[in-house]
C-alpha cells in the first residue's frame, strides 16, 4: 500500500465532528432519518448519529448503496443505486451522509432519489468537501472539512478497499 500523509487526525476529526452536529441540531427540528452512503461513510456516520445523541437528537440510521467508482480513482460519470430505499422516508426528513463530495453527483443523485419516495425534505451533508472537482452544481448543507483535489483515504474513505481501517484521514499519491 502507497504511503500515508496525515491530513486530520482523531482529535481533529472528533472535534469537527461534535461542531457538525450542534450545526445540523441547530438547523433541524423533529424526527429525521440519516441516511449514509455506503460503504465510505459507515464509520462517519456512527460518530455523527453519537454526537447529534449528545446534542439532543435521536435520528433513525439507514443506509443506501450506490455504485459509481469501481476500483478506479476517477468518477465513472454514472451513479447507481444497489438494492433498495429503505421503507419510511416517505413523509420524513432526511439526513443524507456521505464521506466526500467530489464531483457531486452521488449526493445529488441520492438526494434526488429520496424526494422521488416522498422525503418531506431532504439535507446533505458531507465529511470532507472537493468544491474544485464538481462537474455538476451541488452544495452540500453540512460539511466537515473543505479541501483542494487530492485523494484522501481513511476513517472510513478507501482506495480501491483498502485503507478504510486508518482511524485518522490521510493523502495518498
Ligand atoms: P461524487 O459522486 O463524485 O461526488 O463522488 C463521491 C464519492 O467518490 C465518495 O463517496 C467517495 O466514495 C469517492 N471519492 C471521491 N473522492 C475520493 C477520495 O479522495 N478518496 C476516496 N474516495 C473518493
Ligand atoms: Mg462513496
Amino acid at each position: 500500500m502507497a504511503p500515508v500523509t496525515r491530513l486530520f487526525d482523531e482529535t481533529e476529526i472528533a472535534r469537527r465532528v461534535d461542531k457538525l452536529a450542534r450545526e445540523i441540531a441547530a438547523a433541524l427540528s423533529g424526527d429525521f432519518i440519516v441516511v449514509g452512503l455506503l460503504k465510505g461513510s459507515f464509520v462517519f456516520v456512527a460518530d455523527l448519529i453519537r454526537a447529534l445523541d449528545r446534542n439532543g437528537l435521536t435520528p433513525r440510521v439507514e443506509f443506501i448503496r450506490l455504485s459509481s467508482y469501481g476500483h478506479a480513482r476517477e468518477s465513472s460519470g454514472e451513479v447507481r443505486l444497489i438494492g433498495d430505499v429503505p421503507a419510511d422516508i416517505a413523509g420524513r426528513q432526511a439526513l443524507l451522509v456521505d464521506d466526500i463530495a467530489d464531483t457531486g453527483r452521488s449526493l445529488a443523485f441520492a438526494r434526488t432519489l429520496l424526494e422521488g419516495r416522498g422525503a418531506a425534505r431532504v439535507w446533505t451533508c458531507a465529511l470532507i468537501d472537493k468544491p474544485s472537482r464538481r462537474e455538476i452544481e451541488f452544495s452540500a448543507d453540512f460539511i466537515g472539512f473543505t479541501i483542494d483535489d487530492v485523494f484522501v483515504v481513511g476513517y472510513g474513505i478507501d482506495y480501491a478497499e483498502d485503507y478504510r481501517h486508518l482511524p485518522y484521514i490521510g493523502v495518498i499519491d
